[in-house]
């Protein structure tokens, strides 16, 4: 199993281009479902998740072409794939593909919708939480789909198609929002979903299905009006760039010191975060190619954070601000108000010297004068690349194993981060 090794104390200069986003991707390749007209997506990040999920898609039968990069382009220009769902010849997605990454559990949705059947393995457990699928059933009953579970699969039938429906989440879930989405568009008649989720990532969706034929009112805001379409239409359409990788590097420009131009990063997708930054007392600009984060002096300033769904902090930035924190000039508290179970990296971080007190869903971070190099262990995406964040702040070597978790959701994150200056290198075991 490859290691990534990181010898601390370097500051980031320089720039670093942002991949699109991870968790618009997967959303977007499974809405080549729902026509059997070509979808083509530029700016693919080529990451393990979106390789799996496109193993799923051709098990469906949907015909997937990627053009790699050109030598010579820039690196966050991206795979294009041209995706072709002409025939649908499974509607089943087995167990062993659907526990390796749960969001190809929203195949369930465009599947039923356009096939009138679909049987869709339940996810399983999780690192982070236990993350039910309650509101994605519960949205695609009131859609009209009969809804069974049977031997750990979810069988749903709608003979004669989906109807439009008015759907209210109890909760914010940007995977409900995905699945309720990606089947009101080929329901009949009108849908609204009441407490959408907002994130980014949604509105991008819900841009492309525009863009296959669908009238969609309320992208960006938490009501969502869908016309459903006997059929959709190909289309070409680019990923948003990944907030959350652009969020990731900024603390980590935060942490070790420097200035780092975060290319294509947008900054009205990281409000929340950025002001967090600024708080820290770490210097962020907006610039005509991104976001320019910079901190040449001075003390990191503790904060107290609760994440919260779009527009609010993020989940997926909780532990790399986390890292950050380790070091500040104070006591800062973390609230974490998604995930019941998204503390993992605690442990792995208190090994490298950081004093975190954790009480039910609270974290309170002691700032220290310094972090030690350690071994350590990646257990889920965010919470390794924090790990990653406090290996570059640290004195010594950082050694961290199981790094397929990071290989998820970063494109080339040795290399964007070595050209800043970091010391970091991957050890292949071979
Ligand atoms: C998405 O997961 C993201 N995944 C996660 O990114 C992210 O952490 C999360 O949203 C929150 O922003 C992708 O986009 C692929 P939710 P999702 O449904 O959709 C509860 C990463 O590192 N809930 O918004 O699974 C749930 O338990 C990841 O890239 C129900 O109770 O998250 C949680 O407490 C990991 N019933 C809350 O809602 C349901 O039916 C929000 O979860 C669905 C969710």
């Amino acid at each position: 199993m490859d290691r990534i090794q990181i010898t601390g104390g370097n500051a980031l200069n320089g720039s670093i281009p942002i991949s699109g986003a991870k968790n618009a991707a997967l959303p977007l390749l499974i809405a080549s479902l729902l026509t059997d007209d070509r979808l083509t997506l530029k700016n693919v990040p080529n990451l393990a998740d979106v390789n799996l999920l496109m193993r799923i898609l051709r098990n469906h039968g949907v015909d997937l072409a990627v053009d790699g990069k050109r030598p010579g382009t820039t690196m966050h220009l991206g795979e294009t794939c041209h995706l072709t769902a002409r025939d649908i010849v499974d509607t089943t997605a087995p167990y062993e593909m659907v526990s390796r990454m749960r969001a190809s559990f929203w195949v369930l949705g465009p599947l039923v919708a356009r096939m009138r059947q679909a049987k869709v393995s339940l996810p399983g457990g999780c690192a982070i939480g236990t993350r039910p699928v309650d509101m994605h059933l519960a949205g695609l009953k009131e859609l009209g789909a009969e809804i069974d579970i049977e031997a750990g699969y979810v069988i749903a039938k709608a003979p004669k198609g989906l109807r439009g429906a008015h759907i209210v989440f109890p909760k914010v879930s940007v995977g409900a929002t995905h699945q309720v989405l990606l089947a009101a568009v080929l329901a009949k008649g009108e849908t609204v979903i009441e407490n959408a989720a907002r994130e980014p990532e949604i509105g991008d969706v819900a841009e492309c299905l525009v863009k296959m034929g669908v009238k969609i009112e309320g992208i960006g805001t938490s009501v969502l009006r869908i016309q459903g379409r006997d059929r959709l239409e190909g289309a070409v359409h680019s990923v948003v760039p990944d907030r959350i990788e652009a969020g990731t590097f900024a603390f980590a420009v935060a942490a070790t010191g420097g200035d780092v131009v975060l290319e294509g990063a947008r900054a009205v997708h990281l409000k929340n975060p950025l002001d967090v930054l600024r708080e820290t007392g770490t210097e962020v600009t907006e610039v005509a190619n991104g976001i320019r984060v910079k901190r040449t002096s001075g003390a990191i300033q503790p904060v107290s954070v609760e994440t919260q769904p779009f527009p609010g902090f993020p989940t997926d930035l909780q532990a790399q601000l986390m890292a950050l924190l380790t070091r500040a000039a104070g006591t800062s508290v973390i609230r974490e108000t998604i995930f019941e179970n998204r503390f993992m990296h605690v442990q792995e971080l208190a090994r490298l010297g950081a004093d975190i007190h954790l009480h039910g869903d609270t974290a309170t971070i002691k700032g220290v004068k310094t972090l030690t190099g350690a071994p350590v262990m990646a257990t889920d995406l965010r919470a390794s690349v924090s790990l990653v964040i406090a290996g570059l702040m640290a004195e010594g070597t950082t050694t961290i194993n199981r790094v397929y978790h990071l290989d998820r959701g970063f494109e080339q994150l040795e290399q964007k981060l070595t050209r800043c200056g970091a010391a970091i290198e991957r050890l292949s075991s071979g």
